[in-house]
């Protein structure tokens, strides 16, 4: 199997900056879909894929694309996909994720059950087995159709990506790091003299991906995935990926990043993650109320993710934490861009201006909009 398909998953609006992560990375055959990006590929880039993307959620091979409206073509059509060139005879293969949007083939579980015999008999033609033990390494096989198109894929991640590592707790609502990390690249922030501040940091999230953009630091080195357990991805190839992406690590980067929160604990959870990310030296961390802000520079980026009147605090209550902010923003930090992500339809309302731009993204299944407010530019630059 020289040239594969792969699909890097991703949040509903992410898409777009996943496509453009994998540009950056040097790939061109790239196609946006709702929900997932697809390009071809080798198999040496699974372990570059997982290692250096920051907004995709999984990265699959793709096994096929077909139509089908029956169960019988369900089986033939996955039957005949070329499931022996990446599944070994002692492969663990279970059928993970099955989804059917506006499909004859409707019955998940009926679904579910041809697609793996169809795999079971495809491997026992090739393999002579008639058992076959599972007792190897993991590849978990996600179906989807829709609109009668079946996509077939085998999951290489194991964890999903937004589980860097440096993050281990269980804190009411921390943002993914993939969807913190996709905040921080629509803001264009990059590092250098600009300074970067989130007054609402939680446990740190968005500061800590920021750091991680700006020092270059891959988001996925530091842990390990399904696929590295496959005998078809040579040890080599993770080890030069990885390797690529200590090499460009750049722990000199000039960084001017403000955390703050209110809550004292979850901003100690938030140094703690800070420290195991590698990047506690270059964030200032500080408990204050959002009124208490500081200009740290005349010019700057905020980026932030507050209560959203739901889960954390009433919507009274959110709404009022909106006006301050807005307040804020235009007399403390009046040249500064700002960035905003929340389910509440009133935020624009009590935070005083309507956005440049604003995109839905969604955060845990929740639709939010990312406001988008457009600073000055610094004279001279
Ligand atoms: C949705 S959470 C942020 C989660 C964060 N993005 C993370 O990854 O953990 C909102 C945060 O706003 C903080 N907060 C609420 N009111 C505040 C205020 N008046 N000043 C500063 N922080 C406040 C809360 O303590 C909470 O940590």
């Amino acid at each position: 199997m020289e040239r594969i398909t792969l699909i890097a998953t991703a949040t509903m609006g992410v898409e777009s900056i996943v496509a453009q992560e994998l540009k950056d990375l040097g790939y061109n055959d790239i196609k946006t879909f709702n929900g997932r990006v697809e390009y071809g590929a080798e198999l040496k880039d699974i372990p570059v894929s997982n290692i250096f993307l920051r907004c995709a959620d999984r990265v699959y091979i793709k096994m096929g694309e077909f139509k089908a409206t029956s169960f019988e073509e369900l089986f033939e059509k996955t039957k005949e996909l070329p499931w022996n060139e990446i599944l070994p005879s002692n492969a663990e293969f279970p059928v993970s994720w099955i989804s059917s949007v506006k499909s004859e083939l409707f019955s998940k579980s009926d679904c579910q059950k041809i697609v793996k015999k169809a795999v079971v008999e495809n491997l026992k033609g090739v393999y002579n087995h008639e058992y076959f033990p599972e007792d190897g390494a993991l590849y978990r096989i996600k179906v989807q159709i829709n609109n009668d198109v079946v996509i077939i894929s085998i999951d290489t991640s194991g964890e999903p990506l937004h589980k860097r590592g440096y993050r281990n707790d269980n804190n009411d609502a921390p943002i993914k790091e993939t969807l913190a990390a996709a905040m921080v690249k629509l803001s264009r922030w990059k590092g250098g003299e600009r300074a970067f501040m989130d007054p609402m940091c939680g446990t740190g999230t968005i500061p800590i991906e920021a750091a991680m953009i700006a020092r270059n630091i891959a988001p996925g080195a530091n842990r390990r995935f399904a696929a590295e357990e496959w005998h078809i991805i040579s040890e080599k190839s993770w080890l030069d990926a990885r390797d690529l992406a200590y090499s460009k690590e750049d722990y000199s980067a000039n960084c001017n990043i403000y955390a703050s929160d209110i809550d004292e604990d979850v901003l100690e959870l938030a140094k703690r993650n800070a420290a195991t990310a590698g990047v506690d030296d270059c964030i200032k961390f500080e408990k204050k109320h959002i009124l208490e802000t500081e200009k740290p520079s005349e010019y700057g980026c905020l980026v932030t993710n507050p209560p959203y009147g739901e889960r954390l605090l009433d919507s009274d209550s959110a709404e009022r934490l909106y006006r301050q902010l807005g307040d804020i923003c235009s007399m403390r930090l009046p040249k500064w861009s700002y960035y905003v992500i929340t389910s509440n339809e009133k935020f624009q309302e009590n935070f005083g201006k309507k956005a440049n731009k604003n995109r839905k993204l969604y955060n845990g299944g929740l639709k939010c909009y990312y406001y988008q407010y457009y600073g000055e530019k610094p004279k001279n630059k």
